[in-house]
């Protein structure tokens, strides 16, 4: 095979000539900016209204955070390596045998080691914080049933249809079902959980702004599994204890 001789050195004999490289640029570009964009104005979630929400939404800006970081840099990488080392028009040798870099190696299994374990890490403390009892702590019985939520509040021995939770007070939720598997999702408190026929399930939710918020089955159970939905209710101490007491007059 003979080695074609490079008498000219312009880029426009290589394999991807200078326009599709800038396409390529161009396009890059726009994503990246349109990914931060949608990471900040983030259309997609709702503020978290529960204080495990935030801790959650933290946790998850971090994540993305050293996700898209990994991102820029893997595709920095590549987008380099096409533009320095492509194949030019007509050269149709081999390239260097490569077996492998053993410092590389090393390097790219210690580094993404580092980022789980860091994040590892960081979930375990978000997880230990939320399920960390307070001591003004409520307790309230989930049942799920075909295709409806009940909530029992065991001190005053009231059964409802809405949950009602007083603001900035940690809930004790345990939950149970009737039946199949359901599961207990409340999107803007950032809570889901597992709802079982044969054992008792438990998650915490305190509620920190004011308002009402859907209550979402996120398991299919049956076919009416789209209309079983209730809601959370977060207000004051003070409407709270009004509304427990028009429960129990009930
Ligand atoms: Cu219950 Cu889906």
């Amino acid at each position: 095979m003979s080695h074609p001789t490079h008498s000219n050195t312009s880029g426009d004999h290589r394999a991807f000539d200078n326009t599709s490289k800038l396409v390529a640029i161009a396009i890059g570009v726009i994503a990246g900016v349109a990914g931060v964009v949608v990471g900040i104005v983030n259309p997609f979630m709702s503020n978290a209204a529960s204080t495990e929400g935030t801790l959650i939404d933290d946790l998850f800006s971090i994540t993305l955070g050293i996700a898209t970081a990994v991102f820029v840099i893997v595709q920095g990488f590549l987008l380099y390596s096409i533009i320095r080392f492509g194949r030019e028009e007509g050269d149709e040798t081999d390239s260097v045998p490569v077996r492998g870099n053993t410092r590389l190696e090393i390097f790219w299994t210690v580094i993404p080691a580092i980022v789980v374990i860091f994040v590892g890490l960081l979930s375990y403390q978000v997880l230990a914080d939320i399920e960390r009892p307070r001591a003004d702590q409520l307790t309230v019985e989930v049942k799920a049933i075909q295709y409806a939520w009940q909530f029992y509040y065991p001190d005053q021995d009231i059964t409802t249809s809405e949950l009602h939770i007083p603001q900035d007070r940690q809930v004790h939720l345990k939950l149970r079902s009737n039946d199949v598997i359901h599961s207990f999702w409340v999107p803007a408190f950032r809570i889901k959980k597992d709802v079982m026929p044969d054992r008792v399930t438990e998650t915490y939710i305190t509620g920190s702004e004011l308002g009402e918020y859907p209550i979402v089955c996120a398991e299919l159970c049956g076919a009416g599994h789209a209309v079983m939905r209730s809601q959370v209710v977060v207000e004051s101490d003070a409407n709270f204890q009004a509304w427990l007491a028009s429960q129990g007059v009930a």
